[in-house]
């Protein structure tokens, strides 16, 4: 039987700090409001000669490092990312480039802070079904690029960074504790689509003199909406990633959840029975990076070495669509 494991993980953040005290200077803000109301203290920012698949690239490099590989060995890329280097083609395609990976298949998947657990899910499946053999799944966000500076309802909130993961193959013998990816589980719901959007720069609101005069090109979110959603729905894919695998909370070792609030976590903790000394943490660092946070989180608990052989790892986040999900790893 195949098993789909994680064989490497790697992230890349850019060096730029922004604290909340510069963002003090910026718009009507204060540390105290984002620190208590999120849970963040900086974020990244992305230098200005930069874009989404030079720093994919580097995480993605880094990843392939971590597994062994040479970049060449790569026949598949995935980037979930809603802010790609151009409209038209894939940042994939300028990730392949760059890292030097020989033809192979590189598309974008857009699921905003699902993206990653979206891009796991089909990695996975080419991996199980002998499609590909070593899928590169990347998770790369410079929402810096496109927040509005004078909105603090969202310019407070967000990072830019990237993580990823190389996908392979392993064999179990039959009887043997099944080990890497055990389910992965992702939704959507289009209902809640005007929660959380960027209203023009495609074809329903072509980009025209009058969007950009309205600010229609930036982020624009309902957060209170948002929040519930994200506790609700967070929180019912984790119980089903449980519960199709047989499994209690108690089982789990770790939680590497989207870093979008902090009080979004500790209302999924709570109602999950998933206690918060559970969660990796580190939204005081990064802010809100989407589709980048689960694989960045991931390689640092790795790197920290938090994660050890065995441990049952849950996946979860939710982002604009709404789409969100869950995955359980055993590593
Ligand atoms: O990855 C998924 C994407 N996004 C999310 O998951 C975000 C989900 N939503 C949230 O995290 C929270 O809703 C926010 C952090 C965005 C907002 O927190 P909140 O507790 O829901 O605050 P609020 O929107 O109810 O605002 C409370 C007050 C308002 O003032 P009034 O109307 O009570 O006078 C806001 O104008 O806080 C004000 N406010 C701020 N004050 C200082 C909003 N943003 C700021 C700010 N600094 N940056």
């Amino acid at each position: 039987m195949i098993q789909t494991k994680i064989l490497g993980t790697g992230r890349a953040v850019p060096g730029q700090v922004l604290t909340n005290f510069d963002l003090e200077k910026i718009v009507e803000t204060s540390d105290a409001w984002i620190t208590e109301r999120t849970g963040i203290k900086e974020r990244r920012i992305l230098e200005k000669d930069r874009a989404t698949s030079d720093l994919a690239a580097e995480a993605g490099l880094a990843a392939c490092e971590a597994a062994g590989i040479s970049p060449k060995e790569i026949d598949c890329i995935l980037v979930g990312t809603v802010t790609p280097d151009v409209p038209m083609p894939a940042t994939a395609v300028y990730v392949q480039r760059r890292m030097g990976v020989p033809p192979c298949a590189a598309f974008d998947l857009s699921a905003a802070c699902a993206g990653f657990l979206y891009g796991l899910t089909i990695g996975d499946a080419f991996v199980k079904n002998r499609q590909f053999k070593r899928v590169l799944v990347i998770g790369v966000e410079i929402l810096s690029r496109i927040l509005d500076w004078k909105d603090r309802n969202t310019c407070v909130l967000f990072g830019d960074g990237a993580g990823a993961v190389v996908l392979g193959p392993s064999e179990q013998a039959p009887g043997e504790r099944l080990r890497g990816i055990l389910s992965t589980h992702i939704y959507a719901d289009g209902t809640g689509a005007e929660a959380l959007s960027i209203p023009a720069g495609g074809s329903r609101n072509p980009t025209s003199a009058t969007t950009l005069a309205d600010n229609l090109h930036c982020v624009k979110m309902n957060g209170k909406t948002v929040f519930t959603n994200a506790v609700r729905n967070i929180s019912a894919s984790c119980m089903v990633a449980l519960e199709t695998n047989n499994m209690t909370a108690p089982e789990v070792d770790m939680v590497v959840a989207h870093q979008a609030n902090l009080r979004i976590l500790e209302g999924v903790s709570q109602r999950c029975g998933l206690p918060l000394e559970k969660f990796y943490l580190n939204i005081h660092k990064y802010g809100n990076t989407s589709s980048a946070s689960i694989p960045i989180a991931l390689d640092e608990a790795v790197r920290e070495g938090k994660i050890k052989p065995g441990m049952l790892l849950l996946f979860c986040a939710l982002g604009a669509g709404f789409s969100w999900g869950s995955a359980l790893v055993r590593w």
